[in-house]
């Protein structure tokens, strides 16, 4: 394959990336539309799947594929319980539940934690990188509509404060990304997985919208 595999992956998700941006959800929150409880319900839906993600992180690390990825500096769960913290209040775990979508997501992650580190690798992708680039115009549109301080609770989720430099960090990963421990066609069901981490991630909005049916009005 001559296309580094950085770009290959990006370009096939370019497509369903832009069909994200501009879901129903996601104009509404950055259109500063939705009240704060829609941000604390897609918050929580967020914990599920990093609870996902992190949950099955340790036992990969020493994995000949997914191990270079996991790197703690990443990890999210924690910032989030203190977003929903602030959110929610203390109790908020007694409240907290996962929208049909968001099980289905996370049971696929946990699913190729448990048994295709490759796959794994996908939803790692197509997690942690949107956080680091598009993540930061939504915690800016966050503090703005919700009043949060800057970088403070409420976004801490998308504050990575072990990434002194993204830019570089996202570079790196690219690099990551591009000597994947895959074949072809290996590498060909990892842009597929990365499909379906899009379509998860669609079907949450979707569902989210349900709740908090704004555009629609
Ligand atoms: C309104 C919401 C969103 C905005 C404004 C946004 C914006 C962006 C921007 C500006 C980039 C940087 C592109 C670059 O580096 O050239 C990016 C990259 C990315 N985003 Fe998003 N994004 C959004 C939603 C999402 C969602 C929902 C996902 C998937 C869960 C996602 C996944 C990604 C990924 C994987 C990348 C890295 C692409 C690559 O360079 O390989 N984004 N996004």
């Amino acid at each position: 394959m001559d296309t580094p595999f950085s770009t290959l992956i990006r370009t096939a998700s370019h497509e369903q990336h832009t069909e994200a941006e501009s879901s129903s959800f996601m104009s509404d929150l950055l259109g500063g539309r939705l009240a704060v409880d829609a941000y604390a319900r897609y918050t929580e839906q967020l914990w599920f799947v990093y609870r996902a993600l992190e949950e099955g992180a340790e036992a990969l690390s020493a994995d000949p594929v997914a191990g270079p990825f996991i790197q703690p500096e990443l990890f999210r769960t924690e910032a989030l319980e203190r977003d929903l913290a602030h959110l929610r209040g203390p109790g908020w775990r007694a409240g907290v539940t996962a929208l049909p979508a968001t099980e289905a997501y996370a049971a696929r992650i946990a699913a190729c934690a448990r048994d295709w580190p490759a796959g794994y690798v996908a939803h790692h992708y197509t997690r942690y990188l949107g956080d680091l680039s598009g993540g930061q115009i939504i915690r800016d549109k966050a503090e703005r509509t919700w009043g949060f301080a800057r970088k403070g609770d409420g976004v801490r989720f998308y504050v990575f404060e072990g990434i002194a430099n993204p830019a570089a960090f996202k570079r790196a990963y690219r690099e990551l990304l591009d000597g994947v421990n895959a074949d072809d066609l290996e590498k060909q069901r990892i842009v597929d997985e990365c499909k379906r981490a899009f379509d998860f991630n669609g079907a949450v909005f979707r569902e989210l919208s349900g709740e908090f049916p704004l555009s629609a009005a």
